[in-house]
């Protein structure tokens, strides 16, 4: 989704901004625009596509002199949601006077009611954007007090706001505020940035201040001051960055999407490191804070994501189930407070984020906690709004996501739910053996992961049977059903190529119909109970001219596959990790050999902070 930078120091702003913006290329975007205060004049340049397009311009634009006396600017790039990606719907935007510029994330709902009352008063508005309304709201209380004017207009605004604006009559000065939109302070010496997103600053500070809600931050080359909006004084810690550099970068590998599979045998490592009791066959995972009486407590867990962590959260659901003999499902988040959850106090309502700002996860936190059940996350961004709103929970430790297609925090979330689900599980009626016999399981998956990558080749030549196609299927059953799922999630999302995930006995039951000589059918037939039911729904397909692509445990048969993906042979919860990893890798040989842009796909955003 839009990204925001923003810098008051004393280098040049525009290499800053252009490079934070560059950081945040990864979240999605279709422009991009930079603002920069020069004496008291304010300068503005937008682009529609790429950072690099708005570079040219400003090299056109823009001497090189003039650019290295500027030392204040904010800059954005826009997820286009009111009006097309155009230059003129691009941020920042200015209000009546040209004399305030502001960028902004997320959605001023009630900007059309904002947008008459100005046009009433003869605002002549010159995009189709709700953020014009609030740059034009903050020039009309604007009288020489910036943070004050910022203040009276958000006091008018529904919906959500992650904002940074600059006037031209006050030098030096940046004001931001965030509701519902994430934003990060950076504090450098004799420099000031902020973000929505940490990885824009960590080339600069490792400092930083996480704004809540309803803050308001008065930026300065050496100053940083947070009120509420009636002005009160706010403290917020100073926390350090657990965030290197070096791994927001590609490593080498020509995609994030390829670097971050590679990456899965030490991001499950850092998931369990410390968490796995060998000797009890149980899990130590502090951050749930829970008693043991709590724990004996909790009737019913309700997980609570969207996309790829909805897909673990269904995983999480059978191994609830099946190791801890706890009733548990699965909502989508985006539901979850319009349907009138029914949670009570003996409930457990995980929130399943890799970003932690996901607008519609964090509804449901709220609303969760609204009905007083015990809330917990499991989130990968430290720090983030899900992990501070819920305030206990369990980090993946997974290391920054870039790529728009979620990959390590998918085998990190569903390795921290197979952990949880032991200890609760450990904690009523699984016994110790097969407590222990699970847990080894679960240690070995940075070598099962291994086994997987170990097949790279393999995989991009069953890839090459995929890719003319246009329509694809992916069918699993148990805990390999929502893992089918999440194969053609990552199939669509970078390839582009149609791809149903299903339950592979519902086939039969309508979606045969589609498929014709050699549409791929990818089957996920492991070793499980189920085994034979899953060859015979293949055995349907191909009987129906489908080529059958099989994922089988290493001593499985594959008789009837055209294309085998052999998986390691492992308990059917644990295998869902190295089945996944598969599933990823032949998404993205797809994808490139299609020639997709893999790491930022049409349409999406990384965050989507929006509802
Ligand atoms: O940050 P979150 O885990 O809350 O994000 C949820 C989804 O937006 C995300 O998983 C999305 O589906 C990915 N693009 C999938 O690859």
């Amino acid at each position: 989704m839009c990204g925001i930078i923003g810098y008051v120091g004393r280098a040049s702003a525009t290499p800053v901004l252009l490079g934070g913006l560059r950081r945040l290329e990864y979240r999605g975007y279709d422009s991009a625009g930079m603002a920069l205060q020069e004496g008291s004049e304010l300068l503005v340049a937008r682009a529609v596509g790429k950072v690099a397009k708005l570079s040219e311009k400003i090299d056109l634009t823009w001497s090189e002199e003039l650019q290295g006396r500027c030392t204040v600017g904010i800059a954005h790039t826009r997820w286009a949601t009111h009006g097309a990606p155009t230059e003129a719907n691009a941020h920042p935007h200015r209000d009546a006077s040209q004399r305030i510029c502001l960028v902004h994330n997320g959605i001023i709902e009630n900007y059309r009611n904002i947008r008459q009352k100005l046009e009433a008063k003869g605002h002549v508005f010159v995009s189709e954007t709700d953020t014009e309304a609030l740059s034009r709201l903050v020039g009309e209380f604007y009288k020489g007090d910036l943070r004050q004017a910022v203040t009276r207009a958000l006091r008018q605004v529904e919906g959500a706001y992650g904002i940074a604006v600059m006037a031209a009559d006050e030098p030096g000065v940046i004001v931001a505020a965030r509701k519902g939109s994430p934003l990060v302070i950076g504090v450098g010496e004799g420099e000031c940035l902020v973000a929505s997103d940490a990885s824009a600053l960590v080339a600069h500070t490792r400092r930083v201040i996480y704004l809540n809600d309803g803050d308001i931050a008065l930026l300065k080359a050496d100053s940083v001051q947070i009120t509420d909006i009636d002005h009160a004084p706010i403290e917020r810690d100073v926390a350090d960055l657990e965030l290197e550099a070096a791994a927001v970068e590609k490593g080498g590998f020509e995609h994030f999407m390829l670097k971050e599979i590679h990456e899965q045998p030490e991001s499950v490592r850092n998931a369990l490191r410390g968490r796995i009791d060998a000797q009890q066959g149980t899990a130590v995972l502090s951050g749930m804070g829970t008693s043991p009486r709590e724990l004996a407590e909790i009737r019913r867990i309700v997980m609570v994501g969207c996309g790829t962590s909805l897909h673990a959260g269904m995983v999480g659901e059978f191994a609830f189930e099946e190791l801890a003999t706890i009733s548990s499902e699965v909502q989508q988040a985006a539901e979850f407070r319009y349907r009138n959850p029914i949670v009570d106090a003996h409930d457990l309502v995980i929130a399943i984020s890799q970003s932690g700002e996901t607008a519609d996860t964090l509804a449901a936190v709220r609303e969760a906690k609204e009905k007083g059940t015990m809330v917990m996350g499991l989130v990968n961004v430290v720090g983030s709004t899900i992990a501070r709103e819920t305030g206990r929970g369990v980090y993946l430790h997974a290391g920054p996501e870039i790529s728009v297609a979620s990959t390590k925090a998918f085998t990190g979330q569903v390795a921290v739910l197979l952990l949880m689900a032991l200890k609760l599980g450990r904690s009523r009626h699984l016994s110790a053996e097969r407590g222990l016999a699970i847990a080894q399981q679960i240690q070995s998956l940075p070598e099962l992961i291994e086994a997987v990558l170990a097949q790279n080749d393999a995989i991009a030549q069953v890839a090459a049977v995929i890719a003319p196609h246009e329509h694809a299927f992916f069918l699993g059953r148990g805990p390999m059903h929502p893992v089918a799922l999440e194969g053609a999630l990552k199939l669509k999302e970078i390839s582009y190529i149609h791809a149903e995930g299903y339950h592979a006995a519902e086939l039969k039951h309508g979606p045969i119909a589609l498929l014709t000589p050699g549409t791929p059918v990818v089957v996920i037939a492991n070793q499980s109970p189920v085994v034979d039911k899953v060859l015979s729904n293949a055995e349907e397909c191909r009987a129906r001219g489908a080529q059958v692509i099989a994922l089988v445990s290493q001593t499985g048969s594959a008789a009837v596959a055209d294309q085998v993906i052999r998986i390691p042979d492992c308990d059917p919860l644990v295998a869902t990790i190295p089945a996944a990893v598969a599933l990823q890798l032949l998404a993205y040989h797809v994808a490139r050999l299609r020639g997709c842009a893999i790491d930022q796909p049409r349409n999406l955003a990384k965050s989507v902070t929006v509802e």
